[in-house]
C-alpha cells in the first residue's frame, strides 16, 4: 500500500513574525513542482494568517499546534477549529508531548480536542510516544496502545481514516537522540496493528504514521526507507530553511 509522505514542521513557540513569513516563503518556493509528497508548517497561532498568505499558490499546508473542541465560547486562551480554519489552517497537531507533559493534557482531553477538530473538518495529527522511563521499563507498547485507544475513543471509522499519527518518543524530542530506524519502524508497525484492532486492517494500511524526535537532514533518508514510516514531524530542524528543505527533499 503506498501512502503519500508528509513532512511537517512544528515551529513550537519560536520565530518572530518577520522570520516566520520569510521562512514560510522560502519553503513555499522550494516546494514548487513537488507533487509526490505533502509539506506542512505549524507556526505559532498568532502567525497562522501571515504564514498562510506566504504559502498561498504553493503546495504547502498550514496547521495549528492545538485546538479547542468548541466552535466558540468562554474558553480564555483557546482557539476554536473554526478560527484555525479562518486563519488558513487545514490541519492541527494534537497531544504533542509538550502539551501532555508541560501542560498536563490527558488522553481524555486530547480525545475531546480530536473529536472537535474532526467535527469542523480539520485534519488531526495525533501525537503519541513513551518517556525514557517507560521505554526502560518495557512499557512502550502498552503506552502507545493506551494513547491510541483513548485518543480514538468515540471516533467512527469514517473519521478515523482522516487522522494522521505521529510517533514521537519523548526521549528523542529536542534531545538530538533519534530513535534508531529499527526502533521507529517497530513502533510504527505496532501502531498499525493497534489501529487494525481498533478499526480494521484496511484503515490501518491507509493511515499515515509520521516519526518525530530529532529528525535531521542526515537521518531522514534512512527513516523514510522503513516500510511503516510515512513522513516526519520535525521540530528544531524545521526552523532553518536549509535543513528543512533537505528533509522535504528526502530520498529513500
Ligand atoms: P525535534 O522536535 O525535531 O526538535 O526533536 C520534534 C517535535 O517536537 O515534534
Amino acid at each position: 500500500m503506498s501512502r503519500r509522505p508528509l513532512i511537517a514542521g512544528n515551529w513550537k513557540m519560536y520565530l518572530t513574525k518577520d522570520e516566520a513569513v520569510q521562512l514560510a516563503s522560502s519553503i513555499a518556493s522550494s516546494c514548487r513542482g513537488i507533487d509526490d509528497r505533502d509539506v506542512m508548517l505549524a507556526p505559532p497561532s498568532i502567525f497562522l494568517q501571515a504564514v498562510s498568505e506566504s504559502v498561498r499558490d504553493s503546495p504547502v499546508m498550514v496547521a495549528g499546534q492545538n485546538v479547542c473542541w468548541e466552535s466558540e465560547g468562554a474558553f480564555t486562551g483557546e482557539i476554536s477549529p473554526v478560527m484555525l480554519k479562518n486563519a488558513g489552517a487545514a490541519m492541527v497537531i494534537l497531544g504533542h508531548s509538550e502539551r501532555r507533559h508541560i501542560f498536563h493534557e490527558s488522553d481524555e482531553l486530547v480525545n475531546k480536542r480530536l473529536l472537535g477538530a474532526l467535527r469542523f473538518d480539520l485534519i488531526p495529527i495525533l501525537c503519541i510516544g513513551e518517556t525514557l522511563d517507560q521505554r526502560e521499563e518495557e512499557q512502550t507498547f502498552a503506552v502507545l496502545e493506551q494513547q491510541l485507544a483513548k485518543g480514538f475513543a468515540d471516533v467512527c471509522l469514517e473519521d478515523a481514516e482522516k487522522v494522521l499519527i505521529a510517533y514521537e518518543p519523548v526521549w528523542a524530542i529536542g534531545t538530538g537522540k533519534t530513535a534508531t530506524r529499527e526502533q521507529a519502524q517497530d513502533a510504527h508497525y505496532f501502531v498499525r496493528g493497534v489501529l487494525s484492532g481498533l478499526y480494521e486492517k484496511k484503515l490501518a494500511d491507509k493511515v499515515r504514521i509520521l516519526y518525530g524526535g530529532s529528525v535531521k537532514p542526515d537521518n531522514i533518508d534512512s527513516l523514510m526507507a522503513e516500510p511503516d514510516i510515512d513522513g516526519a514531524l520535525v521540530g528544531g530542524a524545521a526552523l532553518q530553511s536549509e535543513s528543512f528543505d533537505r528533509i522535504i527533499h528526502f530520498s529513500k
